[in-house]
């Protein structure tokens, strides 16, 4: 019998002692190659090991403090997530993700904003028209606001470190070098890696050239674990004002309806007023029918 013919292997697993033992039975003899080749692959270093009893089933989802939002996503944003908030210029990405960290606040979390292109100040009288108080934040220690950040990601890192945040927002990436370099820059994979390791909620802002109705995606796109998308719509073919929208394009181990929803800014940041089960085009189209009837149908 074979088994006896050659030696037994006792540093490998079961499954690799049967694949050697079909090649050594087949070739006749004892195969070096094969053996340290199954060897390495079997080694426990190169395996995570993953506690399967003690995974939690069920996800804990965080809040995102805009009204309606977390309706699109199963309750919330699965903790620890790196999520891409993304849209043109002008279209809410920076309110939305203050948003994100003022509702943090509000649940003593401890949060953190670098943003990459505007000042502080800028910042500040901007949150002001929300009645978000980010100077009290700061001075009660719940918050950091890092305004024309010129700090390495080596920095960041360390800044992190330091402050044990729950929630992380990036305002914007596409001050970094080409996308494509920047997913594959150790910086960004060891700035990622403590994030996920520290399971930090974090919002990461990049621009786009295109629209919600545009099916293109950039490199960063690929970067998240969702993408929230924001856009301004036409509402009809003869009135020019635009109607800010927002889309949960894909957020894992969540449902989501990736259909765009209308949403306004109010004295108390973004919401979304109602949800319509439509398509980008659908919508645009559902608005000109309204404009254009009589109908008593409330307005979106
Ligand atoms: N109260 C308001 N009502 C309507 N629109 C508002 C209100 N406050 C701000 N806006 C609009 O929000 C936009 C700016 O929001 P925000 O800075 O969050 O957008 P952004 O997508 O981050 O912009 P940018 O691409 O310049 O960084 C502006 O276009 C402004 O007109
Ligand atoms: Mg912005």
């Amino acid at each position: 019998m074979a088994r006896n013919k050659f030696p037994v292997h006792t540093t490998l697993s079961s499954d690799a002692v049967k694949i050697l033992e079909r090649y050594e039975k087949e070739l006749g003899a004892k195969n070096l190659v094969l053996e340290k080749a199954l060897m390495s692959l079997d080694s426990s270093k190169f395996k995570s090991k993953i506690d399967t009893k003690n995974i939690d089933k069920a996800i804990k989802r965080v809040n995102t403090g805009v009204v309606g939002l977390d309706d699109m996503l199963e309750g919330g944003i699965p903790e620890g997530f790196t999520v891409v908030v993304t849209g043109p210029p002008g279209t809410g990405k920076t309110t939305l993700c203050m948003q994100f960290l003022m509702e943090g606040i509000k649940n003593d979390e401890k949060c953190l904003f670098f943003s990459f292109e505007e000042r502080i100040q800028q910042l500040i009288q901007h949150f002001m028209r929300f009645g978000w108080d980010i100077g009290k934040h700061i001075d009660d220690g719940y918050l950091e606001v890092f305004g024309m950040s010129m700090l390495s990601f080596e920095e960041i890192g360390e800044i992190i470190e330091s402050y044990k945040p729950r929630r992380v927002v990036f305002d914007s990436l596409n001050m970094f070098t080409d996308p494509a370099e920047f997913r594959k820059s150790l910086e960004w994979r060891t700035l990622h890696k403590m994030l996920k390791s520290k399971n930090i909620t974090s919002f990461f802002v990049t621009e786009k050239e295109f629209g919600i109705e545009t099916k293109s995606y950039d490199t960063y796109d690929f970067l998240g674990d969702g993408i929230i998308f924001l856009d301004k719509m036409q509402a009809n073919e003869v009135d020019a004002n635009l109607t800010p929208v927002m889309a949960v394009q894909k957020m894992r181990a969540t449902r989501v309806d990736t259909s765009p929803q209308p949403f306004r800014f109010t004295d108390k940041g973004i919401s979304k007023y109602r949800t319509v089960n439509l398509t980008a085009s659908k919508l645009q189209e559902r608005m000109n029918m309204r404009q254009n009837s009589s109908s008593n149908e409330p307005g979106y």
